[in-house]
């Protein structure tokens, strides 16, 4: 017997020609996988624009020593009433400010004010990382110039400074931006983080007050949907001392708006691109979008809101989920606050069409929220035409009784 030789392994010996050693092809399909993770703050901060407090200034990278720069995109009345505090504000720290002044308004929230700013960013070869852009205003404007910010170069930093109720509690603490289009409310619109969000609840004292009103309905949705101690809270506060209250400051308006904005951004945080379209934030945002701007004359979005709050309060009322005694809280607690609870657009067929609009934003189910006594919601994907007609009915008689005539809230406060 020959010596036996030793056998080679696949490991030791690779046999030249066979597909081991030839370079591998290009694979056809490729996946890829990323994570960006978003992180800002929201502070409520008094005396934002007190030369000596340095919050604002931070934020826009500033130290008072290095000479900086900022685009502030401002909402027209704002710019009014506080652009020499803010222009003094930021000379103080050295930041060299550019301004963009955008009218607030449901009207200007346009595809081509987002332009415009992107335009006033070119102007001033607004640098793409260090340069912050800081939007001051309403909804509205924070809208538009988070909207802008997120495309100009594909995105650059910001900071919102809200200065009305709705965008302190609401917009200007989460991470949508958007404009309208056609008839559609933010039908184009990105999510986009600012850097911070900055909230003096001074800037209260001069907003008009229907527009304290407007901003009414969205932390009654917060209690409605989360917060049982928060409708109290609001419930004593409206029937003390009136929902302008609110805009003069005082601890129970701190704790609201406090509480208003913690419930929010609770509810945000674990959501903020909205994977989970059943979203309890979204109370109050089924049929409001197509009231809004159909409403002739406009409402305002807390408005609308309103309306569609009551809708969903009868809603669950028939479905045995709200007591008839939390049904008459709640409407009487939007009613206290001046809020509409009834509108003449809202016809059951545009509840319906309402509601099949809805259905698509929420890829294919109604997923609308109703109150499961106050303080809870559940989802439900089976809401009737038969229904709708009836939820209406029961506002506009309950309106009737209390001698409301529809949209009365709106003509009481615009007044
Ligand atoms: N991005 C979000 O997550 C989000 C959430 C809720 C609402 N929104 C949007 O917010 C918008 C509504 O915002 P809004 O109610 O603040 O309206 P708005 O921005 O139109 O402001 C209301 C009015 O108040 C004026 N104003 C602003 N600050 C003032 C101040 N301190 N003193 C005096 N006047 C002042 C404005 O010029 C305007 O006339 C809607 O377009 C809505 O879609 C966005």
């Amino acid at each position: 017997m020959s010596p036996s030789l030793p056998l080679p392994t696949a490991a030791a010996t690779p046999v030249l020609g066979t597909p081991h050693d030839l370079p591998k092809p290009p694979g056809l399909t490729w996946r890829v996988q990323s994570r960006e993770p978003v992180g800002y703050d929201v502070n409520i901060v008094r005396g934002l624009l007190a030369p000596a407090n340095p919050v604002l200034a931070r934020a826009c990278g500033a130290d008072g020593q290095q000479p900086t720069r900022c685009l502030v995109v401002v909402d027209d009345k704002v710019h009014t009433l506080y652009a020499e505090r803010i222009r003094a504000y930021l000379d103080a720290w050295r930041v060299e400010s550019f301004w963009k002044v955008l009218p607030g308004d449901e009207a200007a929230k346009e595809l081509d004010s987002a332009v415009e700013v992107t335009e006033a960013m070119t102007a001033m070869g607004l640098l793409r990382r260090t340069e912050k852009v800081v939007a001051v205003g309403g909804g509205v404007v924070l809208d538009v110039a988070g909207f802008a910010a997120s495309l100009y170069r594909r995105g650059v930093p910001y900071v919102r400074v809200p200065t009305t109720l709705l965008g302190q509690i609401d917009a200007g603490i989460g991470v949508k931006t958007g404009v309208n289009h056609g008839t559609h409310k933010n039908r184009l619109g990105t999510y986009y983080a600012p850097e911070t969000a900055l909230i003096d609840p001074e800037f209260l004292a001069t907003v008009d007050p229907r527009h304290i009103v407007n901003g009414t309905a969205e932390i009654i949705k917060m209690a409605l949907v989360k917060d049982a101690a928060l409708f109290e809270l609001l419930e004593t506060t409206f029937a003390g001392a009136g929902p302008q209250s609110l805009a003069a400051g005082g601890p129970a308006a701190t704790e609201v708006i406090s509480r208003a904005i913690a419930g929010m951004l609770d509810e945000l945080e674990p959501n903020l691109w909205e994977q989970v379209l059943e979203r309890s934030v979204d109370y109050g945002h089924t049929f409001s979008p197509s009231l809004e701007l159909r409403a002739d004359p406009p409402l305002l979005h807390g408005e609308a809101v309103a309306v569609d709050m009551a809708i969903c309060v009868a809603l669950a009322h028939h479905r045995g989920l709200l007591s008839a005694d939390d049904t008459d809280r709640a409407l009487r607690l939007m009613h206290t606050a001046g809020l509409p609870i009834t509108h003449p657009v809202f016809t059951t067929d545009l509840l319906e069409e309402a509601l099949r609009d809805a259905v698509k934003h929420r890829d294919g189910f109604q997923r609308v929220p109703l109150t499961d006594g106050i303080g809870r919601v559940r989802f439900v994907n089976d809401l009737t035409r038969e229904e709708l007609g009836r939820a209406r009915e029961f506002v506009r008689q309950r309106a009737a009784a209390q001698g409301v005539p529809e949209d009365a809230g709106v003509l009481a406060a615009a007044s």
